[in-house]
């Protein structure tokens, strides 16, 4: 096991998979990208970007961290929103968030997680922002799935806000920023029609 024999296994029996079902696909790939998606999602296993949406290798931008999350100083993100809006020229930008998130979760705990709690202060935040909302629900559960909810709400705003999707308004390009989130009972997206357009 000590190089991962059964990974690279898996890998040769999906590109002749892949190859069966679309003569030459590899190839095509290899010369450019085209996606017209950008995805920020959690780095949850549970919540695979392309397979939940059924898309393609070539079809999907992704960026993914914990809680997905989109920070005003976060170098890495917008690197990838900047390349993803400027050059590949997306359409859409999905927040994906999920119930049942550890990182949400986390965040609501009043205990120490380590070198996490400095990223997960900025769900702390917003938890702080409704917290009357949430604290009024029953369970453990429903107030966890509610500040998932509000945490994309919040970063699709966030987005919004970055000199990327301002600048893309200025210039007239059309981007669009959706906020879903995910179940990880069932596999089902749910839209929280919170788009903001650029067009708007
Ligand atoms: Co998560």
């Amino acid at each position: 096991m000590k190089h991962l024999e059964h990974l690279f296994a898996n890998n040769r029996r999906w590109t002749r998979k892949v190859e069966e079902e679309r003569p030459g696909f590899f190839q095509q790939l290899a010369s450019q990208q085209a996606p017209e998606y950008l995805w920020v999602g959690c780095s949850d296993s549970r919540v695979p970007a392309n397979e939940i949406v059924g898309l393609l290798p070539g079809e999907l931008f992704v960026h993914r961290n914990v809680a997905n999350i989109i920070v005003h100083s976060d170098l890495n993100a917008l690197s990838v929103l900047q390349y993803a809006v400027e050059i590949l020229r997306v359409r859409h930008v999905i927040v994906c968030g999920h119930y049942g998130c550890g990182g949400i979760r986390a965040a609501m705990e009043d205990k120490r997680h380590g070198l996490i709690d400095n990223w997960l202060c900025h769900i702390k935040d917003i938890y702080r922002y409704h917290a009357d909302r949430i604290n009024a629900l029953p369970s453990d559960t429903e107030r966890c799935d509610l500040l998932c909810e509000l945490n994309v709400i919040e970063q699709v705003k966030n987005i919004a806000q970055t000199t990327v999707i301002r600048d893309a308004r200025l210039r007239g390009q059309q981007v669009t920023v959706h906020g879903w989130v995910y179940s990880i009972h069932n596999g089902l997206l749910k839209d929280l029609e919170i788009c903001v357009d650029t067009g708007d």
